[in-house]
């Protein structure tokens, strides 16, 4: 079995910080998956500062060769480099994701461009980077009033893709949307059914480890 700890990234896109649902929850996901993985690190990125955008200059950057990049184009890369290196790190990766006009909030999608730099020609097939062991993702989607799977609802497709792009092999969404209408019910039946994806996330996660 694999000496190596459990580490559990999770990234929160609301940019409310007090009340906010979706933060909450995924505190709720950390702490039923620590209950069983006791020694798991937690890494915890926090998009409410919000994150660098791809700009001409950052593009420029990331088609160099990494040999010959100068000082510049290093510093202008440094958080990109960040966040590659905690999804590479990462064997549970946990999304707080409010939906924003119909799909995921402006951070995220940033967080995204900055982590699949690989693809900045759109010709990547795969994320390079990551542990040999699988990747696991829980995502917790909260809206309002756009539900999830509806017409108009444009963030599980997007979220479920690129999570499998950068090497999550089992993608668990949480459906807490359509918060105006049952919110308390809706609550409710996200955190039972947490329980239970947590529980089956960390079994995955033992026998991964085992292997
Ligand atoms: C910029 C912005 C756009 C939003 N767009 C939608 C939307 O399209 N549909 C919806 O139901 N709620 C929308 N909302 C409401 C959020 O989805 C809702 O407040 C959030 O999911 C609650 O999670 P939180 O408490 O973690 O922020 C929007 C909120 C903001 C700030």
């Amino acid at each position: 079995m694999s000496e190596e700890k459990t580490v559990i990234l999770r990234v929160d896109s609301s940019m409310r910080q007090h009340g906010s649902v979706s933060r909450e929850l995924a505190e709720y996901v950390v702490a039923q998956l620590r209950a069983d993985l006791p020694d798991s690190e937690i890494v915890w990125r926090d998009l409410k500062s919000g994150v660098g955008h791809v700009n001409s200059a950052w593009r420029d950057a990331s088609l160099g060769s990494p040999a010959t990049r100068s000082g510049e184009d290093r510093a202008l890369l440094a958080q990109s480099d960040a966040l590659i290196a905690e999804v590479e790190r990462a064997d549970i990766m946990v999304f707080a994701v409010p939906i924003y006009n119909f799909s995921i909030p402006a951070a995220l999608k940033a967080w995204v461009d900055m982590v699949c730099r690989d693809n900045v020609d759109g010709a990547t097939a795969t994320f390079s980077g990551g542990r040999e062991r699988q990747k696991q993702a829980i995502v917790i989607m909260t809206s309002n009033h756009t539900r999830a799977g509806a017409d108009d609802e444009f963030a599980t497709a997007f979220l479920q893709f690129i999570l499998r792009f950068i090497g999550c092999t089992n993608v668990n969404m949480i459906d807490v949307t359509g918060l105006a209408n049952d919110r308390a019910d809706i609550i409710r039946a996200a955190q039972e059914k947490i329980e239970t994806v947590c529980k089956a996330t960390v079994s995955r996660n033992i026998s991964a480890a085992a292997e």
